[in-house]
């Protein structure tokens, strides 16, 4: 059996409870919740998953499960999603607010969640956040964190608080942060809090703590600190996957502590754009160790050290087995209102095709690994310069690459796009998310007629002002020469 199939709670000593009834987890689209929800189904949990924009994969992807479309933000959507529910799992999440509105917007967030709760008469919120003592001068995001802590224990629900430093798995930030780091610069710059310590945790033991809560009644109402086996500093951190991969670095400690220019530089030597960089780097002068350490007494199971968590997480990347990653949560699902399909049609369209000899399979398989291993099939080096492009002014580029480079599903991020409709040889439809004046796609579709087969490749892009006009006819003269040669390369792969 391959380990990313092996359920992550095969050892966890509690039995599962499936007669709780009724479960909602918010923030299932995310990281965790994605892998919580696998977690929770195996163990025969009903679930009902709050999501902000309905998506047919979810139904594929959640078949025995309800699926209800809510905003946190917007109390009259939760009442709904809350009927009936026993417990409550509080995994919602953005590090992309910014940091002047995070701490309103998430407060904002937990408080409609905690009267929704109360209202339909939950019994129990199971909340993850964030370890950092109020009062260390904490960073805005581990502030925030907190609050929505106190926010979530301000009411009549039992509350089981769990708070974990940077997690370490395959297809989390701060692994791919710190592998990148490490895989794409020879010389690594120190900052001075690179000698802050961190006590990081396997996404594994991060879902066993999730799932083993919920197991034990007597830890509602309870704050439980949870790391893995061993603490480190973030340069030991760096240090030590240099070793397991094998890589010698040069390493300078630096006096600039400037987080910013820190998250900035590795933006661009990451996949991580850097919003999120940044909002990592600014936690990283707080400390962030375990020091309440009850949770051991309740769920005694011993957690993985962070170079056991690296070498899991390694070997889970090489077999392409990514369950789910940081980049499905972003940009937040509100902010992709307009889909294509519900313009009324965008102002510029410009299509491209060839007639094909391969099979419709063939031809669909290739174009699904776009943007992977294979690049951009034909001029990879005009889809890097725009992404270069797009990250020197804080966009997301194209080194975000994507979660697996042979499956693709519905939301998941190739480069700069993101898939928003996805059918099984016939098409795949990416939104772009690199910063742009106005709003743009790329689709592909694959028609057969009188047993052959036309393959297509179309640019739709609705534009923001002159700005965006201007934008299209300084690309249109390219498009030509990317659009066919990315078509004829297509059917050279097929
Ligand atoms: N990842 C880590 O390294 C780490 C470390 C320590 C603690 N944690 C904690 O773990 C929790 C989950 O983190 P994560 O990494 O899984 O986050 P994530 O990948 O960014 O996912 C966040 C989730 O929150 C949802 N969400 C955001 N705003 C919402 C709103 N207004 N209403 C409803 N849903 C909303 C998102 O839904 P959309 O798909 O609609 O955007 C997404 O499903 C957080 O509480 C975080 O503090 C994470």
């Amino acid at each position: 059996m391959n380990i990313a199939d092996i359920p992550y709670c095969v050892d966890l000593k509690t039995i599962p409870k499936p007669e709780i009834g009724t479960i909602l987890v918010s923030g299932a689209t995310g990281y965790i919740g994605g892998r919580l929800v696998k977690e929770l189904l195996i163990r025969g949990y009903h679930l009902r998953l709050l999501v902000r924009s309905a998506s047919p994969d979810h139904a594929k992807r959640w078949p025995d499960s309800e699926i209800v479309v809510g905003d946190a933000l917007d109390y009259e959507s939760l009442e709904n999603a809350f009927k009936g529910v026993k417990v409550a799992y509080y995994l919602i999440h953005s590090l992309l607010h910014g940091r002047k509105n995070l701490e309103e917007i998430e407060v904002k967030a937990a408080a409609n969640f905690r009267n929704a709760a109360e209202k339909n008469g939950v019994e129990r919120i199971i909340y993850l956040g964030a370890l950092g003592d109020d009062g260390c001068d904490l960073s805005t995001h581990l502030q925030s964190r907190n609050n929505v802590a106190v926010e979530l224990v301000n009411g009549k629900v039992p509350v089981t608080v769990l708070r974990a430093a940077i997690i370490i798995g395959s297809g989390s930030a701060s692994f791919e942060i710190i592998g990148n780091l490490v895989k794409n610069t020879p010389v690594v710059l120190l900052p001075k809090w690179s000698k802050t310590y961190c006590q990081p945790i396997g996404i594994r033991d991060i879902i066993k703590y999730l799932v083993g809560v919920l197991e034990l009644g007597e830890t509602a109402g309870k704050w439980y600190d949870i790391g893995g086996k061993t603490k480190h500093t973030y340069e030991e951190m760096i240090r030590m996957f240099s070793y397991l991969i094998g890589k010698k670095k040069i390493y300078i400690n630096t006096f600039v502590s400037d987080y910013k220019f820190f998250g900035y530089i590795a933006s661009l030597l990451t996949p991580v754009p850097a919003p999120i960089v940044m909002s990592l780097f600014e936690g990283i002068k707080n400390e962030v160790i375990c020091k309440n350490i009850d949770i051991r007494k309740v769920l005694d199971f011993e957690p993985l050290s962070y170079s056991e968590a690296i070498i899991l997480a390694l070997n889970i990347e090489s077999q392409d087995m990514i369950g789910t990653r940081w980049s499905d949560a972003y940009p937040h699902s509100h902010d992709l209102d307009a889909k294509l399909h519900e313009l009324e049609k965008p102002k510029f369209i410009s299509t491209y095709s060839r007639k094909s000899k391969k099979t419709t399979n063939s031809l669909y398989q290739t174009i699904c690994k776009i943007g992977g291993k294979e690049g951009w099939f034909h001029n990879n080096w005009m889809w890097r310069l725009r992404g270069a492009g797009d990250k020197m002014i804080m966009g997301v580029g194209t080194s975000r690459g994507r979660r697996s480079n042979s499956k693709l599903r519905i939301n998941d991020v190739i480069g700069f796009w993101r898939v928003e409709n996805l059918e099984e040889n016939k098409c795949l439809l990416l939104r772009a998310e690199m910063k742009l004046p106005g709003k743009a796609w790329l689709e592909f579709n694959i028609k057969n007629t009188d047993g052959e087969n036309q393959l297509s490749v179309t640019a739709y892009f609705h534009p923001k002002g002159l700005a965006g006009n201007i934008y299209w006819y300084s690309f249109v003269p390219f498009h030509s020469i990317i659009f066919k040669d990315l078509l004829k390369d297509i059917e050279i792969r097929s």
